[in-house]
C-alpha cells in the first residue's frame, strides 16, 4: 500500500471514497450493500466512466469486477492497456436496485462526487462508456448530445471545470453491450482501436 500524504491525488481521492461511503443524498443508499467509489492511479491519464455498479461491484465494491469487466479488461489488453494503469467509475456509485439505468435525480446527486475525481486525477481523456454515461458527461461539459450512434469514437476537446486544463472526451460503447446484442462486438472493438489511437496521438 502507497503512503499516502496530505495533499496528493492520493489522499484526496481516499477522503472521496470515504465520503462516498457514508452518502445518503439519494434512495439508491437504501438499497446498496457497498458503495464502488473506483480504482485505479491517482492522477491517471485514462479515465473511464460506466454507467452504475452491477450486482458483483455492490458485493464487492470495486469497479467492473463481473462480466462486463472482464470484456473491458480483455479491450484495454488490445490496445495495449492494463486496468491497473487506467481509473475505472461509474456516474453513479450505487448499484441501482435490479440493475435498472441510473435516474436523472440520481445521477444529479452523484454527480459531484465524479466532478471532483475528475478534477484530482487530471486525465487527458475522459472515456464514458455507453449512452448513459456519455449523455451525463456531455451535458455536465456542455457539449450537444445528438445521440450516442453519433458521437462515439470521436474526440471532444473540453476545459476541465474546476482547472480549466484541456481533456478529451471520448466515448465509446459500454462493455456490457455484447452480452445482450452480441453482433455489436464490431463496433465496440472498434471504439477501443480509436481510443488506443487517439492516445498514441496525443504522446
Ligand atoms: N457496469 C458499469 O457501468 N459499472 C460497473 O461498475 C459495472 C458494470
Amino acid at each position: 500500500m502507497p503512503f499516502k500524504t496530505p495533499g496528493t491525488p492520493l489522499y484526496a481521492m481516499e477522503a472521496l471514497a470515504g465520503q462516498i461511503g457514508s452518502c445518503r443524498k439519494c434512495a439508491l443508499a437504501l438499497s446498496r450493500t457497498r458503495t464502488v467509489p473506483g480504482e485505479g492511479p491517482a492522477p491517471c491519464r485514462v479515465m473511464l466512466i460506466g454507467e452504475g455498479p452491477g450486482k458483483k461491484e455492490d458485493e464487492s465494491g470495486r469497479p467492473f469486477v463481473g462480466r462486463a469487466g472482464a470484456i473491458l479488461s480483455d479491450l484495454l489488453a488490445q490496445i495495449g492497456l492494463s486496468r491497473e494503469e487506467v481509473f475505472i467509475t461509474s456516474v453513479v456509485k450505487c448499484r441501482p436496485p435490479a440493475n435498472r439505468t441510473p435516474g436523472k435525480g440520481e445521477i444529479a446527486a452523484c454527480m459531484p462526487f465524479l466532478d471532483r475525481q475528475i478534477a484530482v486525477l487530471s486525465p487527458a481523456v475522459l472515456v464514458p462508456m455507453g449512452r448513459v454515461a456519455t449523455s451525463a458527461i456531455f451535458s455536465r461539459y456542455g457539449v450537444s448530445f445528438p445521440s450516442f450512434r453519433e458521437v462515439r469514437g470521436r474526440s471532444v476537446l473540453v476545459s476541465e471545470m474546476e482547472t480549466g486544463r484541456e481533456m478529451r472526451i471520448v466515448p465509446v460503447y459500454h462493455p456490457a453491450v455484447i452480452t445482450h446484442n452480441p453482433p455489436a462486438r464490431a463496433a465496440l472493438e472498434e471504439d477501443f482501436m480509436r481510443l488506443g489511437e487517439i492516445l498514441a496521438d496525443l504522446h
